[in-house]
């Protein structure tokens, strides 16, 4: 079996508008929302570093400067806290920083699906496999699902990776959802996609979770900007046609997956990362059940 190019690159599309959020994301991109003390987007950023990813590329939009920012010194900032002897804080903020001249930043013009973001991205990915990671699924776990699926596609010898979940069938709507055929090792071959199909027609229940390793060949399909469920570009479809023409297989993470796209997900996910941190875990144990 010839090695699959390594994957070196990663599309962050964050152009939502996080209108599920409001009034909390009028001002604020609904990527900059926290998790006990990270940014959602951050914690996106660290799984793909993990598993040996170095390059970013987010896709983004109006509104959506301090994503940038987030990613850039803060001169003042580190200033005083290394006039203030903070160096703890300062050497986390620091190491924290993707290398420079390793993100670029471009913009999804217009709102015309999750395909289209990705498209987007095109001219920066260029002509190798490239990792997607959508931020609002947080994926907790050791190794992280990227470094999961990473290992999953040196396995079966590259082409497509997609992360997948069981999920109650009365979900299908809300997903991706896999025609799964054999099981090799961590990975299920992938004979289909199909974008939120009615619990009734959906082949299956396990569903695509936001991380995605991709082959390049997966833009001209994204190129021909044809509108699927909902009317957007969806990147499943143009992934489906992928399917036959190189290996394509999904990976159930061991992870816990936080859905932060969703109030109550997201207030899980709070709850969940506060109670994985040694550092708060003992005392937010305790506030929980003086609440209840
Ligand atoms: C997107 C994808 C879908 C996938 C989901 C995972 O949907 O289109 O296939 O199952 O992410 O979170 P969205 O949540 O953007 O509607």
């Amino acid at each position: 079996m010839p090695q699959a190019k390594p994957v070196r690159k990663a599309v962050l599309p964050v152009a939502g508008l996080g209108t599920r959020f409001l009034p909390a994301t009028k001002a604020v991109p609904k990527e900059m929302l926290t998790v006990v003390d990270k940014p959602v987007v951050q914690y996106a950023v660290e799984e793909a570093q993990e598993a040996g990813i170095e390059e970013f590329i987010f896709v983004t939009g109006r509104g959506k400067e301090t994503i940038e920012n987030h990613f850039d010194h803060a001169y003042e900032l580190e200033d005083t806290l290394a006039d203030r002897n903070k160096t703890a804080e300062l050497r986390a903020l620091l190491a924290e920083l993707p290398n420079a001249g390793n993100t670029c930043f471009t913009r999804q013009q217009k709102p015309l699906g999750l395909g289209h973001a990705v498209w987007c991205a095109r001219k920066f990915v260029g002509d190798e496999p490239f990792a997607v990671l959508l931020p609002d699924d947080l994926m907790i776990g050791t190794p992280g699902a990227m470094k999961q699926m990473i290992a999953a596609y040196h396995d079966v010898g590259g082409g497509v990776i997609i992360a997948a979940e069981d999920r109650p069938r009365e979900e299908t709507k809300r997903y991706g959802v896999i025609a799964p055929g054999a099981v090799k090792g961590n990975a299920v071959e992938v004979k289909g996609v199909v974008e939120k199909p009615d619990p009734a027609k959906a082949p299956s229940t396990l569903c695509i979770i936001g991380r995605y390793i991709l082959q390049p060949e997966v833009f001209a399909e994204l190129g021909r900007g044809e509108r699927g469920a909902g009317g957007e570009i969806q990147l499943t479809d143009s992934m489906a046609k992928l399917i036959g023409r190189m290996p394509f297989h999904a990976v159930r993470t061991k992870c816990d997956r936080y859905d932060c796209g969703d109030k109550l997900g997201f207030l899980q996910a709070n709850i969940g990362v506060g109670l994985s941190r040694p550092d708060i875990a003992p005392a937010l144990r305790k506030i929980i059940e003086r609440l209840l």
